[in-house]
């Protein structure tokens, strides 16, 4: 096994941590990705990251490695530091949820998850379309911001702004104190690649999966979300994981910012229809829910319900309530004396268990993630024009 130090962190529990799902969950979504590209295509991933290896027991090279480049160079790329999520103006999980509401998204249009989903694909494109295969400064940030921010899309506490995304919310996990984000990015990982049947441990019969895995600490969750989940149980909704709805069905309301709303009344849908028709596309830049999305690409669909999760599970009721309600003020005073909610209960961490909520999101997140890639790097297949991935 191949102990590497950036997986120190699933063994630290209670660490305060801003990134979004920990380096563990950035690699698993990944590796995920990685096994359903199209044999084309990882050669020039791998020509974009300029790396090459010449074993010919293991792939290329691996997309793993570079899954938490994003989170290294957030500090030093300041301007990138906004991209890694989103929130509407008003989401209060769970008693608000607005994903967005009327007025609209946090932060200036385009500057976010969304937006830095849509700008990194069209740089790729544009790498493509250039045509000389070259490797490129240009791309390869793109790829790796790409890689990045497919995952953090499908984590619920980067699509809301509430307490810095949950960040700022006190609790405890196992009797340890920590935050709300930490305890998605990373206790609720530890946790699920700790406790995957032991019979996971062994190569599964499945040469694509077996080829991609590296020796990593989460190995044997891959599998598990792979055999049980991505060819088991899910198996009928990768399709639909990979579709985007036709742009005639996008709500009409949304297409028009908010004043233009107001100003337009009952007319709105009207002219809304008539700005689209004479501008084409341009209007989205006003800054509509769906300037992300087009009928390839949409992850603002695809977000959606990855944003109903914190109304539904992620945000626990209790938080707002006594005796917990204060614990998360009081930053540099001193606190007051409540208790910390506990969240590795069976109400709590139980549910997320049950439910395969982390292996879902993380399925989709690589699934998505493969398509994205496929459809970028693909050599032109006749007839197959959305998002594709093999297996
Ligand atoms: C690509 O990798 C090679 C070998 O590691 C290195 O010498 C070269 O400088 C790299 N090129 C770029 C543009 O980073
Ligand atoms: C991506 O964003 C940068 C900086 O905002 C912008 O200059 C560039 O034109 C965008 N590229 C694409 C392809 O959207």
């Amino acid at each position: 096994m191949h102990w590497r130090p950036l997986l120190a962190a699933l063994a630290v529990s209670g660490i305060p941590t801003v990134y979004g799902w920990g380096a563990a969950g950035h690699e698993i979504v990944a590796t995920i990705a990685q096994i359903h590209l199209h044999p084309t295509v990882l050669p020039k991933i791998c020509t974009i990251l300029n790396f090459t290896s010449t074993n010919p027991d293991e792939p290329q090279c691996h997309l793993a490695p570079i899954a938490t480049w994003a989170d290294r160079i957030r500090f030093k790329m300041r301007w990138s530091a906004g991209l890694h999520y989103i929130g509407a103006v008003g989401d209060h999980p769970q008693d608000t949820c607005l994903y967005p509401g009327e007025r609209g998204w946090a932060g200036h249009p385009g500057g976010n998850v969304l937006g830095g989903i849509r700008n990194t694909t069209g740089i790729l494109r544009d790498w493509v379309a250039q045509g000389d295969g070259a490797y490129s400064d240009t791309a390869n940030e793109a790829l790796k911001f790409l890689v990045h921010f497919l995952g953090d899309m499908h984590m619920p506490l980067h699509l809301t702004g509430r307490d810095r995304g949950g960040n700022s919310v006190k609790v405890t996990f196992d009797g340890r104190q920590t935050n709300l984000h930490s305890a998605w990015d990373s206790l609720l990982v530890a946790k699920a690649v700790r406790t995957v049947p032991a019979e996971y441990n062994h190569p599964l019969p499945n040469r694509q999966i077996e080829y991609n895995l590296r020796g990593a600490i989460y190995d044997s969750f891959v599998r598990k979300v792979m055999w049980e989940g991505v060819l088991g149980k899910w198996h009928g909704d990768v399709e639909e994981w990979l579709t985007c709805p036709a742009p005639s069905s996008l709500p009409i309301k949304y297409m028009l910012p908010h004043w233009a709303q107001v100003a337009f009344g009952g007319r709105a849908g009207r002219v809304a229809r008539l700005v689209q028709r004479v501008f084409g596309h341009a209007y989205f830049d006003i800054g509509a829910p769906e300037m992300f999305d087009d009928e390839v690409l949409c992850p603002y669909h695809w977000s959606q319900p990855i944003h109903a999760l914190n109304c539904r599970l992620v945000w626990p009721k209790e938080i707002d309530e006594p005796p917990y309600s204060h614990a998360g003020s009081a930053e540099g005073e001193l606190a007051p004396r409540v208790p910390l909610l506990e969240l590795d209960t069976p109400k709590y961490a139980g549910v997320v268990e049950k439910e395969w909520i982390l292996e879902e999101l993380m399925a989709q997140a690589g699934v998505r993630l493969a398509g994205v890639l496929n459809w970028l790097f693909m050599d032109p297949v006749e007839g197959e024009s959305g998002l594709t991935v093999n297996l």
